[in-house]
């Protein structure tokens, strides 16, 4: 999970301080604006195999940056795209806003996500890894 510093990680933040419990699983990457996240960084996510990304921001209208959600929704939008073309499917990743105090919100997205990527099972791409990696 790309999460913006202001809001979503904040709303992170804010879900483990009410002990509100999101899969394990979902790994939070803080970044100061979701208009930093390159689809680079989308799509390298998925090269290295895992199998579901969601990227977090403001609510729009509300970024820090000004454009810096809307820069990431167009690049999300892309990558989706992309991951359609090649093969891996772009449901696996997602845009959400939110705002920094919607901590019941952001484990609910995050809980939503990953039942998402559970029911899409594993990617083409970290399917072969563990075959790779099968003795
Ligand atoms: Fe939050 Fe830009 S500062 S998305």
């Amino acid at each position: 999970a790309f999460c913006c510093h202001y809001c979503a990680f904040a709303a992170a933040d804010l879900a483990g301080s009410m002990r509100l419990s999101y899969p394990a699983n979902v790994l939070v990457s803080e970044m100061p604006c979701t208009g930093r996240v390159d689809i680079l960084h989308l799509l390298r996510a998925f090269e290295r195999g895992v199998d579901g990304v969601m990227v977090a921001g403001c609510l729009e209208g509300s970024c820090h940056f000004l454009k810096g959600n809307l820069q990431a929704k167009r690049r999300v939008q892309h990558a989706r795209r992309i991951l359609d073309d090649i093969g891996v499917g772009g449901d696996r990743l997602e845009m959400f806003n939110l705002s920094s105090s919607e901590g019941p919100r952001f484990a609910q997205i995050a809980t939503e996500m990953t039942e998402r990527v559970l029911e899409l099972g594993p990617s083409p791409v970290s399917k072969r890894k563990a075959e790779e990696a099968a003795p």
